[in-house]
């Protein structure tokens, strides 16, 4: 073969062997083959040597064609291939409109803070404001602030996380009431203070080694019991219905004197008498009483002159009574069946 039938048979060649890529990485290195250095072209070109003249200018004519129809086939082949990949993308992403929609599922609010925010709406409509605090307390604040010396046989009730002798996590949210007296130093006090608390107890149906409390305190002069029972028939009316009634009964608190075991009368049997109130018509819903007076002075309140209520709300147990439901877990295992039963929208 001389040398121009050479180079149509690289263009012919080249024609079979396009016919068989598919796929850029293999067109670009063919490319670079037949193109390159050492490729069919450039041997045409180093065989010109013995030659005539007129011969290698015709040859080197005739091989730049030849170069500029491979450029051309490789760029064609490049784009067709590019094409078929984005007609193969189409058409596998093609949308069909006729499928029934992917539902997206919305969340809902936690049945225990739709609890509290209840709670927060009803305290500030009563002139309340909220506080809060942090959930790793010093002993002091959690404990001997509150009329529970190192040692006192009331901190057994309240047993918790320690992270060293003097901190642990706090086991009610009373400290935040203690904060607070801080910072008043004597002035008046009211306000609700929910959050999370932590004790060790072993889980069960009612027991819960982190849970939250709401507890309330309200300090000014000529505050009595009867405020606090008011401030509490309130709660039990918006968070159960209104035509519940409380009752006060004596307990102990190291933190009030008198202290008092709060309970409401129940739902079912209209405080008649029924198995889920066990026969007495009332349910025990939360721990209140009169701030101690040592509580009042170890925070700078003078007793003569201020004196106030607290309360402790338990949002488990609330939440628990309200919707009827029977173990403290569901609300901490995370299954949307249980959760569900709570959403607004469903
Ligand atoms: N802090 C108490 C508890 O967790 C509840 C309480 C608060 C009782 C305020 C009386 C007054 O048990």
């Amino acid at each position: 073969m001389n040398q121009l039938e050479q180079l149509n048979q690289i263009v012919a060649d080249l024609d079979l062997e396009l016919d068989q890529i598919n796929d850029l990485q293999t067109l670009q290195q063919k490319k670079a083959l037949y193109l390159g250095k050492k490729g069919p072209l450039s041997q045409v070109m180093a065989s010109m040597r013995d030659l005539s003249v007129e011969e290698k200018k015709e040859v080197g004519k005739e091989s730049n064609r030849i170069k500029g129809i491979l450029e051309t086939k490789f760029e064609e082949k490049r784009k067709a291939i590019e094409e078929a990949v984005i007609a193969k993308k189409l058409e596998s992403e093609k949308i069909d409109v006729t499928l029934p929609g992917v539902n997206m599922r919305v969340g809902g609010i936690h049945p225990l803070t739709q609890t509290v925010m209840e709670l927060e709406d009803l305290y500030v409509g009563m002139g309340y404001t909220v506080a809060e605090g942090p959930e790793v307390e010093t002993d002091e604040m959690c404990f001997e602030k509150l009329n529970l010396p190192k040692g006192h046989p009331a901190r057994d009730m309240q047993d918790t996380f320690y992270i060293n002798p003097e901190l642990l996590l706090r086991s009610q949210t009373s400290p935040v009431q203690v904060r607070t007296m801080g910072e008043k130093k004597g002035e008046p006090i009211k306000i609700i203070c929910p959050g999370k608390v932590y004790r060790r107890d072993a889980d069960d149906a009612t027991h819960s080694h982190q849970f939250i409390q709401c507890e309330g305190l309200v300090l000014g002069e000529n505050i009595t019991m009867a405020d606090l029972k008011g401030a509490l028939l309130e709660m039990a009316r918006k968070m159960f219905d209104k035509d519940r009634e409380i009752r006060l009964r004596p307990s102990f608190f190291p933190f009030t004197e008198p202290s008092v075991e709060v309970d409401v009368s129940c739902g079912l049997c209209g405080g008649k008498g029924c198995p889920t109130c066990k026969g007495s018509g009332w349910i025990e819903v939360l721990g209140a009483g009169m701030v101690n007076d040592n509580v009042l002075r170890m925070s700078g309140y003078d007793p003569t002159k201020i004196q106030g209520f607290a309360f402790g709300i338990g949002v488990e147990r609330i939440t628990m009574l309200k919707h009827k439901i029977d173990d403290i877990r569901n609300f901490y295992t995370n299954d949307v069946r249980f959760l569900d039963q709570f959403k607004e929208v469903k």
